[in-house]
């Protein structure tokens, strides 16, 4: 292992940003089914708040944050880089449920594990995240469809039951390890030629952005079937325009939040967050055109030669027909968008842990060399056999989720913690806070990915604290993806390390 560690010293950034898309009020559009009951309250320290008669209180006795304080907080000290924080701090401060205001917006936070269970079982057919209103206006603008974040409802439920077809199950994502595998090696001739670059020879810094380009890479692969040579020396212009379009959504502007939280009126005034979202989305869309206009080309081509074309999931939107042009567009770019920051801020933050642990680092290493051997190059099948691997991430994703909380807006009126919530309420589910909770997970703060190889001792509730890929009919799509690419990778670059003669190690 002391080999592994000398021969990479990725210096890792302790804190990579992140990039968030955060919940707005709005309306339930569909029809409301039974109300839930209120099954959460009254378990050891949830919250139970009846009013005097015994009924469940209105949202007017809940506790929060005063609508000033808070506009403060996210408006004048940033908060939207602190999401995280400020979960924690009220729900310290107010308790386990309570409400914030931002301007216009009503939020009520839920920051208990069974609240929080309770809440994603009772949801409907098509659960709805968030107002997208601000995404909604755009793509009207422009004329653009909108896609699988973006949408609700009936149009919603058709996108995502075609979708899932290809890539909601680990096995339909297994087909994809091969293409994933060849990322991982030019990454790995990428992790070298840097390395000779090096001063001292050997460290490679600023190991965020290399994973930010084999995350994109991978997803790019599976989705528009064909490489973007984002690990390439000479990295190409449109794929820098798209990662300069990435980077204005969520990174130096976190425009995204600040264009869906300033009302219209004011954009007059404040017109900086609405001009740079458009302009960003532009960017996203422009490129997700163009390599999937080629990829459609060229089966289009084979087609007309008489050849059965054969290929993954854009072939199978295409020749399926069941989504329209434009909904391939918007699909494939909000699954870009969604795909890229979200794994290299894992991949980051995973091994950061493992370089601030050597031990569980060699745990790891003598793992996957005991039970797939040196040098190997795995399959999707080979990842159980590393269940630390997969612990790994997971506790990863536990400490550090790269969205802090899921949002559910009520499609009918629910009674949580003794409140009565009405429909159309936007909810939070504060999983970050959860996830640091003794009572959820024993000495929360600690970086022990073992916690995970136990599952006489989570009762399956118990997975609600920490739920980094949301829950239900409207989790993340491309958890098996992300998955995929992560323990791919950590098998292969990681403390198992490759390469002849050597392997590769984080300090
Ligand atoms: C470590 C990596 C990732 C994390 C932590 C993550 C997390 C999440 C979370 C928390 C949600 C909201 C779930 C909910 O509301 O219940 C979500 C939704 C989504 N994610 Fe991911 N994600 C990751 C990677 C990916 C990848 C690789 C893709 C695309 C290939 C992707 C595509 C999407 C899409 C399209 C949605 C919206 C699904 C819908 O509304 O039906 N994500 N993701």
């Amino acid at each position: 292992m002391a080999l592994l560690a000398r021969i990479l010293k990725a210096r890792l950034r302790p804190a990579p940003e992140r990039g968030p898309w955060q919940p707005r009020p709005t309306d339930a559009r569909l029809p409301a089914r039974a109300r839930a009951e209120d099954k959460g309250a009254g378990r050891s320290g949830a919250p139970r708040a009846w009013g005097r008669a015994g009924g469940p209180r209105s949202l007017a006795a809940m506790p929060g944050p005063r609508t000033l304080a808070n506009l403060v907080e996210f408006f004048w000290k940033d908060g939207f880089s602190r999401i995280h924080e400020i979960q924690q701090k009220h729900t310290q401060e107010y308790g386990k449920i309570f409400k914030s205001h931002f301007g216009p917006q009503f939020v009520v936070s839920v920051a208990d594990r069974d609240l929080v269970a309770q809440v994603l079982r009772a949801e409907g057919a098509a659960p709805q995240r968030a107002n997208m209103g601000s995404w909604q206006e755009y793509r009207d603008l422009r004329g653009r469809s909108t896609g699988l974040i973006s949408a609700e409802g009936e149009q919603w439920l058709k996108m995502r039951s075609v979708l899932r077809q290809r890539i909601l199950k680990p096995k339909d994502v297994a087909i994809f390890a091969g293409e994933i595998n060849q990322v991982i090696a030019d990454l790995i001739k990428r992790i070298y030629f840097l390395k000779s670059q090096a001063e001292d020879g050997e460290t490679v810094t600023n190991i965020n952005d290399l994973f930010f380009k084999y995350s994109m890479e991978g997803v790019a692969t599976i989705l528009y079937e064909s490489r973007l040579g984002c690990l390439e020396n000479s990295v190409p212009q449109a794929t820098m325009d798209y990662i300069e379009a990435l980077g204005l959504m969520f990174c130096k502007f976190k425009t995204s939040m600040y264009a869906g939280a300033i009302p219209r009126w004011l954009r007059p005034l404040i017109p900086k967050p609405w001009r740079e979202f458009c302009r960003s989305w532009d960017g996203l869309f422009k490129f997700s055109q163009i390599h999937v206009d080629n990829k459609l080309r060229d089966i289009q081509c084979q087609m007309d030669r008489g050849e059965r074309a054969r290929g993954g999931l854009l072939t199978y939107l295409f020749l399926s027909q069941e989504l329209t042009r434009e909904e391939i567009y918007a699909n494939l770019t909000e699954m870009l968008l969604a795909g890229v920051d979200t794994t290299s801020f894992t991949l980051s933050w995973a091994v950061y842990l493992l370089a601030r642990h050597p031990e569980v680092q060699q745990t790891v290493y003598r793992e996957i060399v005991r039970n797939l051997g040196e040098r190997h190059v795995p399959t999707a099948a080979d990842v159980p056999k590393v269940p630390l691997v997969r612990a790994l991430l997971k506790e990863t994703l536990r400490l550090f989720p790269v969205l802090p909380g899921n949002g559910r807006v009520t499609q009918e009126d629910l009674v949580v913690g003794g409140y009565l919530i009405p429909r159309g309420t936007q909810l939070a589910l504060c999983h970050y806070a959860t996830s640091y909770e003794d009572e959820n997970f024993p000495r929360a703060k600690e970086f022990r990915p073992e916690r995970w190889l136990r599952p006489g001792n989570l009762r399956r509730v118990d997975n609600f604290g920490s739920i980094p890929f949301g829950y239900g009919a409207r989790s993340c799509i491309g958890r098996r993806i992300a998955e995929l690419e992560i323990h791919l990778l950590v098998i292969q670059v990681g403390p198992g390390g490759w390469a002849p003669a050597c392997g590769l190690g984080f300090v």
